[in-house]
């Protein structure tokens, strides 16, 4: 029971250094994301057997749509693919599938892929999959912020609860509503940056920063990952 209770509920992963580990191998930094997709199987596979019950893992971010138009149209049909060639095991695994971000920038076949994979999943509830795609922290802010004045405009006698409204409350415009804030957020390839990630659910994530890099991260390191939160100290401000 001890141990159980310091599984982390939600493990959030920025999936970087697929390019570093491409080129280390003398080939296109494509090769890397490929590889990175047997690190997704596998890190789904351990969040299963470890009791997590939200994993996400950031996939491609708004500012990556500044990347080579090669690269990109690569990335994106890999996952097409990863969804297609994976959408069995989640069954088998009774995983639930989510994709979070800006969907009016993806292609009609891609989005046409998560709403059916979505829509199979939806009743699975052993472990909650969400990729972040073409995500952003001050975008997801801004989108909440857009829907919170909407609603403001088209309801005004709601005002007092609107000017009540509490940080929870906001919470719940953003994409990420009814999602757990990640307990621990994991970044790879040694890079010590959010890169404009969850910026507003971060605010008492563990951080835990490797050099591994994400195509070589795979269950033993997500394994690994979890005994290093179970030693950490979490206050929330308060004195122990
Ligand atoms: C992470 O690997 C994948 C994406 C951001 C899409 P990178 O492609 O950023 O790999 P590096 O950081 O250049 O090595
Ligand atoms: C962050 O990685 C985004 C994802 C992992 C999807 P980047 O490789 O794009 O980040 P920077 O550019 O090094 O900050
Ligand atoms: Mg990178």
């Amino acid at each position: 029971m001890e141990e159980n209770e310091r599984i982390p509920v939600h493990v959030s992963i920025i999936m970087d250094g697929n390019g570093r580990w491409a080129e280390e191998r003398g080939q296109e930094r494509v090769y890397g994301h490929a590889a990175g997709v047997e690190s997704v199987r596998a890190c789904t596979e351990a969040a299963v057997e470890t009791g997590v019950k939200y994993l996400s893992l950031f996939a491609f971010s708004e500012e990556n749509w500044n990347r080579p138009e090669h690269e990109v149209h690569t990335l994106m049909e890999l996952m097409v693919k990863a969804m297609r060639d994976e959408l069995p095991t989640m069954m088998k695994n009774g995983v639930r599938f989510l994709v979070l971000g800006n969907r009016a920038r993806l292609s009609p076949e891609l989005n046409a892929m998560i709403d059916d994979c979505e829509d199979r999943t939806a009743a699975n509830g052993r472990l909650t999959l969400v990729i972040f795609l073409s995500y952003s922290g001050k975008w997801d802010i801004l989108q909440a912020a857009k829907k919170l004045s909407d609603d403001i405009a088209s309801h005004p006698e709601r005002a007092e609860e609107f000017a009540a409204m509490g940080v929870d409350g906001f919470g719940k415009y953003l994409v990420t509503s009814g999602i757990p804030d990640p307990d621990l957020i994991v970044r790879t390839s040694g890079e010590c940056r959010l890169s404009n990630y969850l910026l507003w659910q971060a605010a008492y994530s563990e951080f835990l920063f490797t050099d591994v890099l994400w195509p070589d991260f795979r269950k033993a390191e997500f394994r690994s990952a979890l005994k290093e939160y179970a030693g950490r100290d979490r206050r929330y401000g308060r004195v122990k």
